[in-house]
């Protein structure tokens, strides 16, 4: 069976993997870690990725396009649904309570400095 490598970014961790693994299991295995809260039945929308180049996945299953609607046409993809048939790079969106935290400690860093 064929192996594909599967980049994520912005970590820069890859993974080889069969063709048909999902970007979720591929992300798993890498220690990449993708929020969910339906774990993987296309329905909390948490795990959406945006597709990098070279973009080798299957095209989106009916269920993905139902629930991505237009944002489908605009390389998102949810990593449950996304299934892998060539060499990939993906870019995780950062966690938002993590990008909170670093925006707060930015803003002390600057007020800190001004003083
Ligand atoms: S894990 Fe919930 S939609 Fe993908």
């Amino acid at each position: 069976m064929d192996l594909y490598e599967v980049k994520f970014e912005p970590d820069q961790r890859k993974i080889q993997v069969r063709a048909g693994t999902t970007l979720l299991d591929a992300a798993r295995r890498a220690k990449v870690p993708i929020r969910t809260r339906c774990d993987g039945k296309a329905s909390c929308l948490m795990c959406k990725v945006e597709m990098g180049q070279p973009t080798g996945l299957m095209p989106p299953n009916k269920q993905e396009v139902l629930k991505l609607g237009s944002l489908v046409h605009s390389g998102i993809r949810l990593a449950c649904q996304a299934r892998v048939n060539g060499n990939t790079t993906v870019i995780v969106p950062e966690d938002p309570l993590k990008a909170a935290i670093r925006k707060q400690l930015a803003r002390k860093e600057q007020e800190d400095d001004l003083f």
